[in-house]
């Protein structure tokens, strides 16, 4: 088989699990919906906008943490697993919206951050006490190297070193993400059983899902061995993730959520565009069910790229593994800005037609734009760190009017809305047939009664350094999607079908009907075709 016309590997589907055929919406909770005017979202601003979800055709929600926490990783720094922080509400507000989701037909999934916790945890308080706590070995303890500096090269994803030196017991301590943030030790068998029990506890809540917070950091070399290449990539460290053990308690995860019915188990894997890597954290089927794949985050947005990826990727799969493609999250800058607006239409089309468990990230089905923050007003630590790799500019809340606080908030918003942002809001987008937000609603529906969208198979046909062509089909039902990538207008002959192809939709001028022979595309122009 050639890479260009690669088919999709895994078996056949034909009725899916929720999963298979959910659309995910991500919502980041500070920054959603506020109900008490504090400029900070929460529970019951979610529950308020629930019906939002099931208005734009999404049926999943992740919905990132709300545990309570110092907020200086906004969550994913958690000081208690089994509680709501008091800013976000409380053990009731998330079992009203638990259930208030399962009413109105949504699935909930929690991420879930079992690599780290916040320094201000009772775990890691108890352990930096002494070198002899009996919670010493539940962080990752170690002798200054020969030099007095850190014990070895690894460094932590926001710049400099992993590891952070403590006076009191004099070792350094290792921290894979922030310095505050101090990694769990997943080869003590008490910190396993722990951090299960923590995820027992929510699933037997009801959730339907966990994320899996940065799922290949969980196991690092026994050995503490250096990285052989002291500049090395995260998707290249093979001492301090990626370890050959890392299947082991990826397996515990999925062993636990097995135990309880349709549940499924996403994980956070970093190995960047690496294909084979991403593929082998679905293991045997025993391991996650969707590791993530950040290819359309990463990737330059062109035509020859995208296909060898989707190719390489649908090749790498282990049958019957069930894709997933994501557009944007709260890590990474807005789609919108990455692309443009006319670009964001199109990723629209390739994301919600590509065979697979889409990720949608809150406001990227407006259009919303990185907003510019002010030194002053930088949130995220990070930003201190490594300026210009602060992530507050993709933070910003979503504006559901024009009124001032956008409907989000009768206060002060945590991180302003902007201006542009502001005009892109729902309520304006609600009533217009060509808004970004329209498409996204069409598509999706589209897309629901569809099978060979939901469920079909895909095969890459042809196209050329400016087209991407795909069929995706279930038995008899076939659909086809040509996207021009370019800046120039382009023609295309679809593939021979007997009784020929009818339009469906196109992103610049929506719902189509009629007879299709060739395909006049605009510059960045996607079409959908029957
Ligand atoms: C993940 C999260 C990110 C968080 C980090 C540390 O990458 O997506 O937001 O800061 O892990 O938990």
């Amino acid at each position: 088989m050639s890479d260009m016309d690669a088919t999709s590997s895994g078996q056949i589907v034909t009725s899916g699990t929720w999963w298979q055929k959910a659309v995910v919406y991500q919502i980041y909770p500070r920054s959603f919906q506020d109900s008490d005017g504090d400029g900070i979202g929460d529970l019951k601003g979610i529950i308020q906008r629930l019906e939002y979800l099931t208005w734009l055709g999404t049926d999943t929600l992740w919905l990132s943490p709300v545990y309570p926490s110092p907020m200086r990783d906004f969550g994913y720094d958690v000081a208690d697993y089994t509680g709501i922080d008091s800013r976000f509400g409380s053990l009731e507000d998330f079992d009203n919206l638990l259930e208030r989701a399962h009413t109105l037909g949504l699935r909930l999934v929690l991420d879930v951050i079992p690599n780290h916790t916040s320094d201000e945890h009772p775990w890691f308080t108890a352990s930096r006490q002494s070198r002899s706590n009996p919670q010493r070995d539940w962080y990752i303890w170690r002798d200054p190297g020969p030099d007095g500096g850190p014990p070895n090269n690894w460094r932590s994803v926001t710049g400099g070193s992993a590891w952070s030196f403590d006076e009191r017991t004099g070792q350094y301590y290792l921290h894979s993400f922030l310095p505050f943030e101090p990694d769990l030790n997943w080869r003590n068998a008490e910190v396993r059983a722990a951090l299960l029990d923590t995820f027992r506890f929510w699933l037997r809540r009801g959730v339907d899902g966990l994320r899996v917070d940065m799922v290949d950091f969980l196991i690092k070399d026994a050995q503490f061995r250096d990285e052989p290449n002291p500049d090395y990539t995260f998707a290249e460290a093979r001492r301090h993730l990626n370890q050959p053990d890392i299947a082991d308690p990826i397996r515990e995860i999925r062993r636990l959520s097995d135990a309880y019915p349709e549940r499924v188990i996403i994980g956070e894997v970093n190995p960047d565009l690496d294909v084979v890597q991403i593929a082998a954290y679905y293991g045997k089927g025993d391991l996650l069910q969707q590791p993530f794949n950040f290819g359309l985050l990463k990737l330059p947005f062109e035509a020859a790229t995208l296909r060898a990826y989707i190719s390489a990727y649908e090749q790498a799969l282990p049958q019957g593994a069930w894709p997933n493609y994501t557009l944007g999250n709260h890590d990474t800058p807005r789609l919108a800005t990455r692309l443009g607006q006319d670009g964001a239409r199109l990723a629209a089309l390739l994301l919600l037609t590509l065979r697979g468990t889409p990720y949608l990230y809150c406001g990227d089905e407006l259009g919303l734009e990185n907003v510019s923050i002010g030194v002053e007003q930088t949130q995220d630590p990070w930003e201190q760190r490594e300026p210009g790799r602060g992530r507050d500019p993709n933070r910003t809340p979503l504006p559901w009017d024009g009124t001032p606080g956008a409907g989000f908030t009768t206060g002060e918003p945590w991180l302003p809305v902007g201006d542009e942002n502001t005009r892109r809001n729902v309520e304006s987008q609600q009533q217009d047939s060509g808004s970004l937000l329209m498409l996204y609603r069409d598509l999706l529906t589209i897309r629901r009664c569809s099978p060979a969208l939901e469920l079909g198979d895909l095969k890459l046909r042809g196209g050329t350094r400016e087209v991407l062509i795909y069929e995706r089909t279930l038995g008899n039902h076939r659909m086809l999607v040509v996207l021009n990538l370019s800046a120039i207008p382009q023609q295309v002959t679809p593939p021979h079908k007997p009784g020929g192809w009818q339009s469906v939709f196109s992103t610049r001028t929506g719902a189509k009907s009629g007879a299709v022979e060739t395909v006049t595309l605009s510059p960045q122009e996607g079409v959908l075709l029957s």
